[in-house]
């Protein structure tokens, strides 16, 4: 049996990530679950942002931003920078997270994300739900030695350790374990 929920503004699972606009002392952030890729070419990010918030208005100024994946070691952190304005707030100095130069934008990355990207924005687009959608062109990426695979090509997944956001319950897990290979499990089930 299924119970009929209604429309829920919920998804299963979210990224969390912190958002990173604005250059010197007036680089700040904010907590960002609304994430996703928007394009591979080029790569490109979506990010639905407040229209009130501090760091939306970061973006516009300088047109560039980063975007950190934290992992659960600094969950309070995350939390924080959701709970209050850059406006009336020293976010930096009040969370203890530091900054780092990006590769190719004005605005830093944060140090203590393992995981980090660069983006360029490409386009502000007016929601139907007068939500505001940010499309950022992905333009380099950095990540700590630490987290990439053997290969040193990519980050893994598992030593990013990243946040996992639980919508309707409000709360913040980790990532559980590896299942199966992905565009390869499925062809167990090829009958040609
Ligand atoms: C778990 C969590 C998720 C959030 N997700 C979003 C989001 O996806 N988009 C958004 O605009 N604000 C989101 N927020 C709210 C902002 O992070 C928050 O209002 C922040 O204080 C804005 O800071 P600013 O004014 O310095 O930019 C979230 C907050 C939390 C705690």
């Amino acid at each position: 049996m299924k119970k009929q929920l209604g429309p829920q503004r919920r998804m299963y699972p979210m990224p969390a990530v912190l958002v990173v606009s604005g250059t010197g002392d007036r680089a700040s952030m904010l907590t960002v679950v609304w994430v996703t890729l928007a394009g591979s070419k080029p790569p490109a990010l979506a990010l639905v942002v407040g229209r009130r918030h501090h760091t939306l208005e970061l973006i516009r100024e300088c047109g560039e931003f980063t975007v950190n994946i934290p992992s659960t070691a600094i969950a309070t952190q995350v939390d924080y920078c959701g709970m209050v304005s850059g406006r009336d707030h020293d976010k930096v100095a009040e969370s203890g997270l530091t900054f780092a130069p990006s590769n190719t934008v004005g605005p830093p990355v944060i140090q203590e994300c393992p995981y980090n990207i660069e983006c360029r924005l490409m386009q502000e687009i007016e929601l139907p739900t007068g939500s505001l959608m940010l499309i950022g062109e992905i333009v380099d990426t950095q990540a700590d030695e630490s987290v990439l695979n053997a290969d040193g090509t990519a980050a893994d997944v598992a030593l990013i350790d990243p946040i996992v956001y639980a919508s309707g319950n409000r709360e913040y897990w980790s990532m559980g374990e590896k299942i199966a290979d992905a565009y390869s499990v499925g062809a167990e089930l090829k009958r040609d």
